[in-house]
């Protein structure tokens, strides 16, 4: 990877656009904030449901907000952050123009408060991760169009020529989402805040999951690849461990990745045939995540000592090992027998999360930790305190998904439990007393997840006061390299 490190001068100008980066860098953290905490909010109405407020801050309500908040707002923040700051790099080329860099940072963060006001008012087309409605979804396709543009722009006046794996998963994230978000999103307005789905019944039903799916695949597991595969051996110091098996993991990964959506529809009116190819694609899938999980971790041989002594190794190394227990784990689900006990339970709430928070939040994490201080031109303000909010988060993933492994398989054994003559042994209110303890647990691991990312807030925030987002004079440029901060 020959990517220049520090931002020179053009004239004076900075010879990269780190403008952008920066704003990116800051609204990733407040949508971190707000989309974690109305999570945690989720799980207290859970544990506690008279904290329901009906009408705006129901459940109904809240849990759209936090899956949008999370994955649009916070993931899709730091993939802007991380893949802005990595291009330019990659290409050793400016932005390929600021101009729609301001317009997609300002776009993003304005369809992200409309998608918060719209979905607390109760606007919403009712399909997961799709909620949005028509006005939205259009904003959505042009944001999108200008990120696209700007990046295949850059990437076409690039003056390195080798495209290193980073870029590839970017584009392919880039590609894919157009063609999902597009197709599932195709609707009939009947008003303003009201529209229908082009698509009816099991059509409806396969659409939405391969478009569900492919959301996991394309924007919670592609774009944060290309963020460990640029990042990790930024942080090593040393180049990834395999370029072969890189290339082997990208292409493998997003060919299998488009077949496995109907596992998400096991024992549905879907045809038989498609839930068997998308059980079989989902198996198959262990072999290309395991590589890169491996790949990363790997990176690390003969490092493996400065875990002990840098937070940003440790968040890479548990995510990573995160990232391959949930694509171990979202195989064995995909398997009809397994599924039939893990659908509709907290076993898929603990596989959910044990992904976003272990692998893609803590991977991001490590990604802003180490954006942050370049783009101030200074050091972080505190590596104490990362490594405090690394065995936070780490305690709050622990408290977070094994109560909910526990809860969902509880939930499967009791719902399917039969006494001799045939009736059910359990009601279902038998069952939400049994799991009670296990929401008050969950809760108490989100919050503590939580308050390590209002500690990152506080360390990023400390770290913008000390730097400065101009570009250093020479000689105090040189000083900021020596002490290790470019
Ligand atoms: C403080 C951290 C968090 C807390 C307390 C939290 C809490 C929750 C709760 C209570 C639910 C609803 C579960 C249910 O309906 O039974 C939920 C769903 C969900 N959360 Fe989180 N969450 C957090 C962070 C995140 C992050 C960072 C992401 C993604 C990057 C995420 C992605 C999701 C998704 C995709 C769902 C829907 C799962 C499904 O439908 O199966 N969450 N979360
Ligand atoms: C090899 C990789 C993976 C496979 C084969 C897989 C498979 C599965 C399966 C079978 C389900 C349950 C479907 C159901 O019963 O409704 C599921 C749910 C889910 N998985 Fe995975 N998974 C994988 C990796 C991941 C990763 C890395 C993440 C997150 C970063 C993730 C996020 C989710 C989400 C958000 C859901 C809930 C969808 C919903 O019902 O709303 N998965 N996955």
């Amino acid at each position: 990877m020959t990517a220049g490190m520090s931002a020179g001068r053009q004239g004076s100008r900075e010879l990269y656009d780190m403008a952008v980066v920066r704003g990116f860098a800051l609204s990733t953290l407040v949508w971190g904030i707000v989309g974690m905490s109305v999570g945690l909010l989720a799980a207290l109405q859970l544990a506690w449901p008279s904290l329901n407020m009906p009408p705006y801050l129901h459940f109904g309500r809240i849990r759209p907000i936090h899956t949008n908040a999370v994955i649009f707002g916070f993931t899709l923040g730091v993939v802007f952050t991380g893949s802005y700051y990595g291009v330019q790099r990659l290409c050793r080329v400016r932005m390929f123009s600021d101009a729609l860099s301001r317009i997609h940072l300002w776009l993003w963060n304005a369809i992200i408060v409309a998608a918060a006001l719209s979905l607390a008012a109760g606007y919403t087309t009712s399909k997961e991760y799709a909620e949005l409605e028509w006005p939205l979804d259009i904003a959505v396709v042009v944001m999108w169009v200008i990120y696209a543009v700007n990046f295949f722009g850059t990437i076409a006046r690039r003056r390195e020529k080798p495209m290193y794996v980073a870029l590839w998963f970017w584009i392919a994230s880039i590609l894919t989402i157009a063609m999902l978000y597009i197709f599932n999103n195709l609707e009939r307005p009947v008003s303003m805040w009201k529209s229908y789905s082009i698509y009816a019944g099991v059509h409806d039903a396969n659409i939405q999951w391969w478009y569900g799916h492919n959301a996991v695949g394309f924007l919670l597991t592609t774009p944060i690849l290309g963020l460990m595969y640029y990042f990790l051996p930024k942080q090593v110091g040393r180049p990834i461990y395999s370029h072969r098996l890189s290339i082997l993991h990208f292409w493998s990964l997003i060919f299998l990745y488009i077949w496995a959506g109907p596992h998400h529809l096991i024992y549905s009116p879907l045809p038989d045939w498609a839930q068997s190819l998308g059980s079989v694609f989902s198996v198959m899938l262990i072999l290309p995540s395991w590589g890169g999980m491996l790949n990363g971790l790997l990176t690390m041989r003969g490092e493996w000592n400065r875990l002990r002594t840098d937070p940003l190794l440790k968040m890479f190394a548990v995510g990573l090992t995160f990232y391959g227990m949930s694509t171990f784990e979202g195989p064995m689900m995909a398997i009809k027998t397994v599924n039939s006990l893990s659908h509709f339970t907290d076993w898929t709430i603990g596989h959910v999360h044990s992904g976003a928070l272990g692998w893609v939040a803590l991977t991001s994490f490590a990604t802003l930790y180490y954006v942050v201080p370049r783009l101030w031109h200074t050091e972080l303000y505190s590596i104490r305190l990362a490594e405090t909010h690394f065995w936070i988060a780490t305690l709050g993933i622990v408290l977070y998904v094994t109560p909910m492994w526990i809860s969902g398989v509880t939930q499967g054994l009791m719902w399917r439990a039969v006494n001799p003559d045939g009736s059910l042994t359990y009601s279902f209110v038998d069952t939400l007393a049994a799991i009670h303890i296990y929401y008050v647990l969950r809760t108490v691991g989100g919050a503590l997840f939580l308050s390590g990312v209002l500690l990152m807030f506080y360390n990023v925030l400390r770290t913008i006061q000390q730097g400065t987002s101009e570009v250093p004079e020479p000689s105090a440029a040189a000083a900021v390299a020596v002490a290790g901060g470019k």
